[in-house]
């Protein structure tokens, strides 16, 4: 009977693990095998000061990696039982996953493990076509199976409301010197294995734009390049808003891009609203829902396009050293 998980299943798992999603592309995690166990890390290191300062964004990036890896390991027919900040005395140990009993994955985790290599951040403007109900019922179903909400923004009106906040939190930000240095310290021109590279960054913001845009460097739109009139806005939150409750978030974040990319859609995330504290309020307040606003996305459909890059798995894995 297996004890624990070994060095090789960890490092398939973390080839999945690490294609989460990180604020400015940090990769703010790492990797440990403990006693049979596999524990996700925040690294500390590749926290953003200026844009993250209580870490909520290193708590998001490594609850979708941590959902990455369970879709992994389901995958290969060894699920885990996880256990959320096992340790209180070490607070960077945000996750500990043991082997459940071998079983065969379920269709939805082969789906969801397939989608993960596809998923990439699409900024470029998306085609008007709604999203269909049936789809938008599969992401909130996404959201409340990892125990979220997800609030649709739907309509003109509301969507205008919650870009006027967005807007006013982007201006908040783009006054701030710290903050501007890390998005140009984090943008790549060359290729790079972190970083967000310039071809990904989407295009530059317009004064007409319902919602704002980070501003990775991407060129000038051509005229009438617009982007989508009424783009689908979802707003994803937690009960509380412990660090357990973000890593929950990241992981319900990471189900709902992959269930988006498993619907054939592309989405982008907007956390403007939700790193200013007075927007996230506003935001909560217009929402009227109990609880924490944790991350935005827009959903549509988009042009195709290609992940960005990460760093090598031993960079971020901890194994045991091996006796001769
Ligand atoms: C917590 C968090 C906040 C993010 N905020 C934004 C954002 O405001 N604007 C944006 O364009 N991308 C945002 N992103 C997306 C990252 O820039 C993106 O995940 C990273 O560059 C890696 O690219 P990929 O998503 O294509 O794999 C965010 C991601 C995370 C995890």
């Amino acid at each position: 009977m297996d004890v624990g998980y070994t060095a090789d299943q960890l490092r398939a798992a973390a080839v999945d693990a690490v294609r989460a999603p990180s604020l400015h592309n940090t990769q703010p995690w790492r990797l440990r095998l403990r006693d049979g166990g596999i524990e996700v890390l925040a690294d500390p290191a590749r926290r953003l000061p200026a844009t993250d300062p209580s870490g909520w964004g290193v708590r998001i990036a490594c609850g979708a990696a941590l959902f990455n890896l369970r879709m992994a390991l389901a995958a290969a027919g060894t699920p885990a039982q996880v256990r959320l900040r096992p340790d209180p005395a070490e607070p960077d140990l945000l996750a500990r996953l043991v082997p459940d009993v071998p079983r065969r994955p379920t269709p939805a985790e082969q789906s969801l493990h397939a989608a993960i290599p596809r998923r990439f951040s699409n900024r470029l403007p998306f085609w008007p076509d709604p999203v269909p109900a049936d789809v938008r019922w599969r992401l909130g179903e996404a959201a409340r199976a990892e125990q979220c909400w997800l609030e649709l923004v739907i309509g003109v009106s509301a969507v205008t409301a919650f870009g006027e906040i967005a807007r006013s939190a982007h201006r908040v930000l783009e006054r701030d010197p710290a903050y501007l240095a890390e998005r140009e310290a984090w943008l790549r021109r060359e290729p790079a294995p972190d970083g967000v590279p310039v071809r990904a960054g989407g295009p530059q913001g317009e004064p007409q734009d319902v919602l704002p845009t980070r501003g990775f460097g991407g060129r000038d739109r051509a005229p009438g390049r617009d982007f989508e009139p009424e783009p689908l806005v979802g707003v994803l939150g937690t009960a509380g808003n412990t660090a357990v409750d973000q890593v929950i978030a990241g992981q319900a974040m990471q189900r709902l891009l992959l269930t988006a990319t498993d619907a054939g859609l592309s989405v982008s995330m907007l956390s403007q609203p939700i790193e200013v504290p007075t927007a996230r309020e506003q935001l909560r307040l217009s929402l009227g829902r109990i609880g924490t606003p944790q991350m935005v996305l827009r959903i549509g459909y988009g042009q195709p396009g290609r992940p960005t890059p990460r760093r090598s798995v031993d960079e971020v894995l901890d194994l045991p050293v091996v006796q001769a």
